[in-house]
């Protein structure tokens, strides 16, 4: 695994490592299942972050899965616009299902509060929502995610399927920026 990645002449430094996600997303996985109730649960990932934590979190699932995606607008670079639009709208039905909003990352928390207010205008049975990585120091809007991979600093972060202007999402681990 290397220590550190560089895209475009900017240098990454490895923080959390591919095992230590993997142990991580187990653990979410059962913890997500023990908090929904019997059923199956509808997966609804933000494009185009969340793709690779999304498919480790549903194949540790024991529970039947349904799986959505919608894409929001979010960063150009590496700061936030604070405007979110919908690009892509889910194509399943929401109404009396159990539903899990998956995200790569909660930052400022205006796309993740946005797109909840959107599920919750659906009428779900229950509403739940899970991120891989949280930047508590960052936040903007007053949200949480129900369950959190890894609280991390206000560090700008790649790999695991975040980018840097779509860079660096195929790495195992996350890496962080150097100053
Ligand atoms: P928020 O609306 O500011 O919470 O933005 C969340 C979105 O910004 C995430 O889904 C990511 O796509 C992107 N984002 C925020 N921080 C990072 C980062 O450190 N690396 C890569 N993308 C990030
Ligand atoms: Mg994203």
């Amino acid at each position: 695994m290397e220590d550190t990645v560089v895209l475009r002449g900017r240098r990454f430094r490895l923080l959390i490592p591919p095992e230590e996600i993997e142990r991580r997303v187990l653990s979410l996985a059962e913890e997500v299942e023990r908090a929904f109730p019997e059923g199956e649960i509808l997966v609804v990932g933000l494009l185009k972050g969340s793709f690779v934590f999304l498919a480790d979190l549903v194949r540790a699932f024991r529970r039947t899965v349904l799986v959505d995606f919608m894409a929001v607008s979010s960063y150009a670079g590496t700061e936030s616009t604070g405007v979110v639009r919908v690009k892509k709208d889910l194509d399943l039905p929401v109404e009396g299902k159990n539903v899990l909003l998956v995200d790569d990352i909660l930052d400022t928390g205006r796309t993740f509060k946005k797109v909840l207010n959107l599920l919750r205008e659906k009428n779900p049975r229950t509403l739940k929502s899970c991120v891989l990585l949280d930047k508590p120091e960052r936040r903007v809007e007053p949200v949480e995610a129900d369950f959190v991979g890894f609280k991390i600093p206000d560090r700008f972060v790649v790999g695991y399927g975040l980018d840097w202007d779509e860079l660096g999402r195929q790495f195992r681990g996350i890496y962080a920026m150097e100053e």
